[in-house]
């Protein structure tokens, strides 16, 4: 499993870049307004990103608008910003259209907001290179979310899109919308190939209260023997 920072923030994505363990950065428009405020632009913004995780490390920056073509202009700009930059695209008619277009001209898309088997079937077939479906939100409607990642994981597997997507790269499941560190053990037990992770959560998933006796304890006894 990779672990993706779900943030725009750009002190959290460096300390957990510093960490050794990120493979990417997802971003949103509601993540970007948390922080955009004292910032120069947008497509500058997520050029900072891209720069900060460096070129391995894929950088999913949404387009907001609601028709296929201004999808497409508006995904061809932010892909131009850096080679490691993907285009996040809503999973609706137009953004399949979209996604299409853009996987045909070798851009990589990210289908977000998806939450059901069928909605990530024709994500696939429209040549996404990622589909994140949403645990929380699911929740949050008392559905349950990782069931719902559960399915679709099994669904994608039983099936090879490499045909489809960019340069014959296996498509990939970014488990999002994560809201806890259990979250992130399920999606691995189910097979996950990403999860995208709220710094928070980052933070949480190193910490263990017998890990941090045992450190203790052990310099503790490193004391009375060094
Ligand atoms: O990547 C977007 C997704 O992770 C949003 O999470 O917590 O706002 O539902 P949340």
């Amino acid at each position: 499993m990779k672990f993706f920072l779900d943030t725009a923030d750009l002190d959290e994505i460096k300390e957990a870049a510093s960490w050794g363990a990120l493979a990417g950065v997802t971003t949103n428009p509601t993540l970007y307004a948390r922080v955009g405020g004292k910032l120069a632009g947008f497509e500058d913004h997520i050029a900072r990103i891209c720069d900060i995780v460096g070129p391995e490390c894929p950088v999913s920056a949404e387009t907001v608008a609601m028709d296929r073509d201004q999808i497409l202009e508006d995904g061809r700009r932010l892909a131009a910003i850096a080679p490691n930059a993907v285009v996040k695209v809503p999973t609706m008619v137009e953004g399949l259209a979209a996604t299409r277009a853009l996987a045909d001209e070798g851009i990589r898309v990210n289908m977000t907001l998806c939450f059901t088997v069928p909605q990530a079937m024709l994500a696939a077939r429209a040549g996404a290179r990622y589909i994140s479906p949403f645990i929380g939100r699911f929740d949050d409607i008392s559905e349950d979310g990782l069931e719902q990642v559960a399915n679709i994981v099994e669904a994608v597997n039983n099936y090879d899109f490499t045909a489809n997507t960019v340069n014959g790269e296996k498509m990939e499941v970014i488990a999002a919308s994560i809201r806890s560190a259990n979250h992130v053990t399920q999606c691995a037990l189910m097979g996950a190939d990403v999860a995208t992770v709220p710094f928070g959560v980052l933070k949480k998933m190193v910490k263990h209260p017998l890990t941090e006796a045992g450190i203790e304890s052990f310099l503790n006894d490193w004391e009375k023997v060094k």
